[in-house]
């Protein structure tokens, strides 16, 4: 596996790795990319290992990258762990991993940013207005650098997903997005960067968003379709208190909704394959989920 850090070292090498056949197996050899802001946890590794099986050339980006950071947000405590990342990216399968410098991918004079309208608004873009501007540039510009046949992103951040897919459409960049199912702990918690904010008391309330959200599921299953309803059973575990616990961490819902998969829009009824999603602060850590709303329990 090759560590790569500016535009230039990433070109040469991709052209040497294609030109010498490396790992090739077909015809035309297709190229994964999947972004990441490094601090790599189990659900990276099964985005990588899924890329690498399905990919000749796979590539990892490791970018924190500023522009999706509000004003107050967690940009300069973000986890970063350059080594262990490196890691679990060899042993996962990747051949590059690109790394490159704030400068180098936000040259002085840059100026372009992409905004997807009304989905990028919605949901966390509310509560986060410019985060997806953020999200959408960087991987415009990684997908245009890395060239990739297929992309690999998580369904935790399912609006990001939902977003980006627009943003492949509407630009025509050409790259399969593939969405990989969430990982969780055994509490349900999904795993996530962020998650090293959580104190360990935070971090066994935080198994309830997932907990609330199986329990809408559960009462979808058997034939809730009223979203208040379906919100109320979800709500009955995010707000429980455990009886005689001093200093339990409160769940602070920013939002509870079920969604449109596509058009993540907000719905009254609800219909097979729609999304449930949550965004909640436990003490200084916001932390999202979703779950799909099928019937069937997610393995
Ligand atoms: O999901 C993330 O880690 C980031 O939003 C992404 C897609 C790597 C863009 O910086």
């Amino acid at each position: 596996m090759e560590l790569v850090r500016t535009l230039s070292e990433f070109h040469a090498l991709k052209r040497e790795l294609v030109l010498l056949g490396h790992g090739v197996h077909s015809a035309r050899p297709v190229t994964g990319l999947t972004p990441t802001m490094g601090a790599l946890h189990s659900g990276h590794r099964t985005l990588i290992e899924r890329m690498s099986r399905d990919c000749d050339l796979s590539i990892v980006s490791l970018f924190v990258n500023p522009r999706q950071f509000g004003a107050g947000e967690d940009l300069s405590r973000y986890p970063r762990s350059l080594d262990a990342d490196l890691k679990l990216c060899a042993s996962a399968g990747a051949d590059i991993v690109f790394a490159p410098s704030v400068e180098e991918m936000y040259p002085e004079s840059y100026a372009t940013t992409i905004h997807v309208a009304g989905l990028a608004e919605r949901w966390c873009g509310a509560s986060r207005p410019g985060h997806f501007d953020g999200v959408c540039t960087v991987v415009a510009k990684l997908f245009l650098i890395c060239q990739p046949e297929r992309a690999y992103f998580g369904e935790k951040d399912f609006q990001q997903l939902v977003v980006i897919k627009r943003m492949v459409a509407d630009l025509d960049l050409g790259v399969e997005i593939v969405p990989c199912q969430i990982i969780r702990e055994l509490s349900g918690l999904a795993l996530s960067s962020r998650n090293t904010y959580l104190s360990p008391k935070e971090k066994v309330v935080a198994g309830r968003l997932y907990q609330g959200l199986m329990k809408a599921e559960t009462a979808f299953a058997s034939g809730t379709r009223g979203c208040e309803a379906l919100k109320a059973a979800a709500n009955e575990v995010l707000s429980y208190r455990q009886p005689n616990v001093v200093d339990e961490p409160l769940i602070e819902v920013e939002y509870l909704a079920v969604v449109d998969p596509e058009t993540l829009m907000e719905r009254s009824q609800a219909e097979n394959g729609d999304r449930m999603l949550v965004a909640a602060r436990l003490g200084s850590t916001r932390l999202i989920d979703n779950i799909a709303l099928a019937g069937a329990v997610e393995a």
